[in-house]
């Protein structure tokens, strides 16, 4: 940790700064709607005087948000949701141009990244913005005496939502949590769209495959699994889903991919994709039946999906390939490859979701900071959805900036559709 500047911060070498600025500033090219939101901040203080603690991956486009919060006001630090995702000429371009305190070091160790949660949470936030929410566990399970600076926190993670959920259900989340990741100008495009292009950018660079005529099997068809797998198929990719949710298979088939189990999936992938959120997806008797050279990699958030424990239990020897591919020889004399150590390929081989989307869910995320701070003290504990105007206004300041006009409803079609008299 390293102290200039007048605030303390944790990056690992700041004289990426000037490289890091560079590309801040092109991703703010694709940001139109958080930078009009920015703009209002700067004039009107919606967060003067609240300390934000973010968690999430420092990347570019997490620049813009921060830069936006700041500029409303703010006294916001920076940490990374995940080890292999910071961009360390961003994080140095936060302290060094922007005055941001963050603590995020491509590569840190578990200690590190658990030392840096606790950093977020010495900063005493009264709005925590998590992906992944280990940020608000941490706070409940060890520093309770901190609860009453709460005013409320935002996830932008399938997971993290997951896990505030099951928090509530265990009587433990006192304060209002914002959902964005179930905005639909989150979801639509973030999860989908991002991580579909995304997810097979990061495949790409690390190991420059040819997907097309490739079997792809991707693990979980929610909003990330569609992307992937609807992106995969437009490569040429003959594209196997795996599902546990009845509905979401059909949903499936009839895009028109083959639906099986994992354990027939197995053995005839030669690339697979994990987006379930779930544990041990893939494990040793998927292993065992995978043919030779098989790839697995995880888009998920965390790296929990391939049980890499067993992998490694089943080789003899790992052998780094190529930048982020891991060639596991295994005592079968078979082998399988590893992208990105198992965590999220985007961000670990690539660089995210691309900025145009980013772009509403971390508008989303400025816009949720604001209601919590507006509505201080009359939100009920638990979740709550993103309002539905908000959402819409994402929508529309998008369409605005993409120069897209759309149709409004003529004053007969207004009438119309909110009577019930009116039938066939
Ligand atoms: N999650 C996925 N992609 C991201 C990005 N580019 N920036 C921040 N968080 C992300």
């Amino acid at each position: 940790m390293t102290t200039t500047l007048q605030f303390k911060y944790d990056v690992k070498d700041i004289s990426l700064a000037a490289q890091g600025k560079q590309r801040i500033e092109w991703a703010g090219r694709e940001m139109p709607v958080l930078r009009q939101i920015q703009d209002r901040f700067a004039a009107e203080k919606p967060l003067a005087g609240i300390r934000i603690s973010a968690c999430c991956h420092v990347t570019t486009e997490t620049a813009h948000l921060a830069i936006a919060l700041k500029a409303g006001g703010a006294d916001a630090v920076l940490i990374a949701s995940n080890p292999l995702s910071t961009q360390d000429d961003v994080a140095a371009s936060l302290v060094a141009d922007y005055g941001i305190p963050v603590f995020a070091l491509r590569g840190e160790d578990s200690a590190t990244y658990h030392r840096h949660v606790e950093t977020a949470l010495d900063h005493r936030p009264n709005i925590i913005i998590d992906d992944g929410s280990d940020v608000v566990a941490t706070l409940v399970k060890e520093r309770q005496a901190q609860l009453s600076d709460i005013i409320g926190t935002t996830e932008e993670t399938t997971t993290g939502i997951v896990r505030l959920r099951a928090m509530f259900k265990d009587g433990v989340l006192s304060f209002p949590a914002m959902n964005v990741n179930d905005a639909d100008t989150k979801h639509f495009f973030d999860n989908r769209y991002g991580t579909g292009q995304s997810t097979l950018d990061g495949i790409i660079r690390a190991t420059n495959v040819l997907l097309a005529g490739k079997t792809v099997v991707v693990a979980g068809y929610g909003w990330c699994g569609k992307g992937t797998a609807m992106r995969a198929k437009g490569m040429g990719a003959n594209v196997v889903v795996t599902e546990i949710d009845p509905v979401r298979a059909i949903e499936a088939v009839m895009d028109g991919f083959r639906v099986m189990p994992m354990a027939k999936a197995a053995q005839v992938g030669d690339l697979f994709i994990t987006v379930t959120g779930n544990k041990h997806v893939i494990r040793r008797e998927h292993f065992e039946a995978m043919k030779d050279g098989a790839m697995v990699c995880n888009s998920g958030h965390f790296d929990i999906e391939i049980d890499l424990e067993s992998l490694g239990a089943m080789a003899s020897e790992v052998k780094q390939v190529r930048n982020f591919t891991q060639q596991y020889m295994l005592t079968s004399g078979k082998s399988v490859i590893v992208l990105g150590e198992g965590r999220l390929v985007n961000l670990a081989a690539a660089e995210g979701h691309p900025s145009a989307v980013m772009d509403m869910s971390f508008a989303n995320q400025a816009m949720a900071c604001e209601y919590l701070v507006k509505n201080r003290g009359s939100l009920e504990p638990g979740l709550h959805s993103i309002p539905v105007e908000v959402d819409k206004e994402i929508a529309r300041l998008k369409l605005v900036a993409m120069g897209i006009e759309v149709d409004s409803l003529t004053p007969e079609q207004e009438i119309y559709i909110n009577s019930w008299t009116v039938g066939t």
